[in-house]
């Protein structure tokens, strides 16, 4: 990165008087022009090159825990896990737990557990993942936890249990995040935290980083979630890019889930065998919400999202997974996948869809799979609402198609869905805070949901210019 240089204001004509003032204050004016940037770097710092520090540097575990993060090992209401990273020195990982209070001495009543540590070699070196589940857990219940070795500790992490009854709650969803992470998904996602504060988990539709096996790309991912990671569960679903051929692998060998994923993930196990914390499902409040796996075994699926649809006593059913049913960008379109998920979807009336790939924004109205001899069709009348959303600023161009109800380019965003009763509200917002799309789904008796649209109209679609200008241009 160039240095700015800051030119020293030219001085103007001094008399005799005015030079002897500014001899007596030189040292002090100094000090203030260097205190307010004004300086030329170089003279300050003669000394100074500035380098890149090596990202072995930059990511180096050390005996203090890093890279804490939240998630459900199983039922959100028993159950909450923790999974962190250490230098391999720490060989034995420990959680405390304890119901939070408003005085400090919460501690003296913490239970302590033993963390299961796992070697992970990556890129960058040797590390410890340290996962605890705390299991038998209030419902509705605020607790205070914190992880360590037993010398050094993190700080103590609020964290609420979910209610074991069907109750008002909103969370988080992002699209993919992906590329320079640090300096551009930060943002988002302290953003989205910053208007979602009680946000119960944070839905994350795959491509969380762009090298799967690179231990850099996760530690941007985690230092730009840093604290809000402790305090509220992530919900992450795989995308293509947490796939990797293994280093030293055969070319024509296919790529594998990342080997940070299960490390530094402690997610449910209830998933198709062989997808095990890569695709599964929780019940949170009065919905289940289901992660699948796009990335292989897409027909393994089938028989167990059949189960898990069929035998779902909650009122919404929310679906969570990478390649969109319904693409937004050019030569990007999914059919097997739409051919084999979506009719489950309809059959048991999955009320919303959450997808990434597409890096573009697109939102259907109510969508549902209908076979007929010369296509695929679709019908108005029912079904779910299909979204595809980016969090990064990764950007593709948007295929317009009659199914989108509202679509961007050029545009990182955050999702903000709150699920209350009968109605579910989603709300699409920008980088910079701005209300992007938003629409209620509402339960009706014996009816497909009623989809009530409240786009905001103030704000016009942010669109690249169309190719229509450049054909008026000639091309
Ligand atoms: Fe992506």
């Amino acid at each position: 990165m160039a240095h700015r240089q800051v030119k020293v204001p030219t001085a103007p004509t001094r008399s005799n008087s005015e030079a002897l003032i500014l001899m007596l204050f030189l040292p002090r004016a100094f000090a203030l022009a260097a205190l307010f940037g004004v300086m030329p770097v170089a003279a300050a710092h003669d000394e100074h090159e500035p380098k890149a520090v090596p990202d072995a540097e930059a990511h180096r575990p050390s005996a203090l825990p890093d890279r804490i993060i939240l998630t459900f090992p199983g039922d959100p209401s028993r159950s909450l896990a923790v999974t962190w990273r250490t230098d391999d020195a720490v060989s034995k990982g420990l959680a405390q737990i304890a119901p939070s209070d408003a005085g400090p001495r919460f501690a003296e009543r913490a239970a302590t557990l033993t963390a299961k540590t796992f070697d992970l070699d990556t890129d960058l070196g040797h590390s410890h993942r340290h996962s605890v589940v705390f299991g038998d857990l209030a419902p509705s219940t605020q607790y205070a936890y914190r992880v360590g070795d037993g010398v050094n500790w993190s700080e103590w992490f609020h964290v609420q249990t979910a209610s074991d009854k069907p109750e008002p709650f909103a969370f988080i969803y992002f699209g993919d995040a992906q590329n320079d992470i640090k300096s551009l998904w930060s943002r988002v996602i302290r953003g989205a935290y910053s208007d979602a504060p009680k946000a119960r988990f944070i839905v994350h539709a795959g491509d969380l980083v762009n090298r799967a096996n690179r231990d850099a790309a996760w530690g941007e991912w985690f230092a730009a979630g840093g604290w809000v990671n402790g305090m509220v569960p992530s919900v992450p679903a795989p995308g293509n890019h947490e796939y990797e051929r293994p280093a030293g692998a055969a070319a024509d060998s296919p790529p594998l889930l990342s080997n940070h994923w299960r490390p530094q993930f402690t997610l449910p196990t209830n998933g198709p065998a062989g997808l095990e914390e890569s695709a599964y499902y929780f019940d949170y409040q009065g919905a289940r919400i289901v992660v699948l796996n796009s990335n292989e075994k897409q027909e393994d699926q089938v028989a167990w999202l059949e189960r898990i649809l069929a035998d779902n006593p909650n009122k919404w059913t929310i679906a969570t997974f990478h390649h969109p049913i319904y693409s937004s960008a050019k030569k990007r379109d999914n059919p097997k996948l739409r051919a084999l998920w979506q009719p489950v979807f309809d059959k048991h009336r999955v009320d919303l869809v959450l997808q990434g790939h597409d890096h573009t924004y697109a939102r259907s109205g109510l969508r549902a799979y209908e076979n007929v001899p010369e296509g695929v069709g679709s019908r108005e009348d029912g079904g779910t609402v299909y979204v595809v959303s980016v969090s990064g600023p990764k950007m593709y161009e948007l295929q317009r198609d009659d199914w989108m109800k509202r679509a961007a380019e050029d545009t990182q965003l955050y999702q903000i869905i709150s699920v209350n009763g009968d109605r579910l509200r989603y709300e699409a917002l920008t980088a910079v805070g701005d209300l992007y799309d938003a629409f209620d789904l509402r339960k009706r008796p014996s009816q497909p949901n009623e989809l009530i649209d409240r786009t905001p109209k103030d704000l016009p679609e942010r669109l690249r210019p169309r190719p229509a200008e450049k054909v008026g241009a000639g091309d």
